[in-house]
């Protein structure tokens, strides 16, 4: 049987929520992963570091003792986020990194910043400070098409964070668009990009041909496939700016298939799976160690993983859902499908 050995490979995007939803997720993440960087979107956000402690506490005991995973917060920015936010952030050993959502662009993000200028001197201080900045690079004019919205937004706002701070760490969230790859290629090292699964494996045709297909809805939204076959590219170049994020992001059956579903897949079940799967299809499993283990830890200035983990090519059924508390169903992407790789136990 075919097998690859990998050192443990790290999520530098996802959600998992809290309560009974964070114990179903948790350890699907913990099984594979040992850091994650955890999403601050929650309702209400965390937005400062006592938060951040607090909610990074309720992971710790959601969390099974077999294994050695280390939650990795960040901070939701705000119109009022101030620069002692800032420096206490930057003090803190458990945060990593702020995230701006743009008001309005995704799931919890109503009170993400309103307006980019008023928080220029809060990404000042990032950039002194050495504190990365995650964007959910989203324009959010209703004027503007959704398929649209990632393209401008790096024309009109990312490429004016980044003239005004040339020195700041930033990671362009979840890019689905040639035009994303094409800045972060050609930008300096200080800006990167993580690459889910689904945009890698999907075009919006698999979302809309032959009827709605709530479970391939995220946001930014899915693209045609000559942006799919861009990110692939980029995600098996061997390039550091590009590394894996999930964007694992867990909604309840029930409020995906619905007249207004949530946008989020859930990948983490078997994200590492899923990405050998694509890296397998493009003939590229050799570049899947440095996407998955080696360049988000460069690029966060972390210590890389030292323990390994293997796969083996063999076929597995997905779950059609996992249960939330015994009473609620969650659906993963490729539910009742077979994947082909599988993480050794
Ligand atoms: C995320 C969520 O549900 O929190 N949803 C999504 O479609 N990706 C938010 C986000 O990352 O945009
Ligand atoms: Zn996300």
């Amino acid at each position: 049987m075919q097998q690859l050995t990998l050192t443990q490979p790290d999520d530098w995007h996802l959600h998992v929520r809290t309560g009974e939803l964070l114990k179903t997720v948790i350890n699907h993440t913990a099984r594979q992963f040992a850091r994650a960087i955890i999403m601050p979107n929650l309702q209400p956000p965390v937005t400062n570091v006592s938060q951040a402690l607090s909610y990074q506490q309720e992971i710790h005991q959601a969390t099974s003792g077999e294994y050695n995973f280390t939650p990795l917060m960040v901070l939701y920015l705000t119109n009022t986020t101030t620069i002692e936010d800032v420096q206490q952030a930057a003090a803190s050993s458990a945060v990593h990194a702020f995230k701006l959502y743009p008001a309005g662009a995704t799931t919890n993000s109503d009170q993400g910043v309103t307006d980019l200028d008023a928080v220029f001197p809060v990404f000042a201080a990032m950039e002194e400070l050495n504190l990365p900045l995650l964007i959910h690079g989203e324009v959010t004019n209703p004027e503007i098409d959704i398929f649209d919205r990632e393209r401008i937004f790096i024309e009109q706002k990312l490429s004016v964070i980044h003239q005004h701070f040339p020195q700041l760490r930033i990671v362009l969230e979840h890019v689905t668009t040639q035009e994303a790859v094409q800045f972060v290629t050609q930008a300096p090292d200080n800006i990167s990009a993580t690459i889910t699964p689904q945009h890698l494996m999907y075009n919006r045709n698999t979302m809309l041909v032959g009827g709605i297909k709530p479970h391939y809805y995220c946001l930014p939204i899915l693209k045609r496939e000559t942006h799919r076959e861009a990110l692939i590219e980029a995600a098996t170049s061997g390039s550091p700016k590009f590394f894996l994020g999930t964007d694992s992001a867990p909604h309840l059956t029930h409020l995906k298939e619905n007249s207004c579903g949530c946008a989020g897949c859930y990948s983490a079940y078997a994200a590492i799976e899923l990405y050998a799967e694509v890296f397998d299809q493009a003939g590229a499993l050799d570049k899947l160690e440095g996407f998955a283990s080696f360049y988000g830890a460069d690029f966060y200035q972390l210590k890389r993983n030292t323990r390994k983990i293997t796969l083996e090519k063999t076929s597995w059924e997905v779950p059609e859902f996992y249960s939330v508390a015994d009473k609620s169903r969650l659906t993963p992407l490729k539910a009742g499908e077979t994947l082909h790789w599988k993480l050794q136990a």
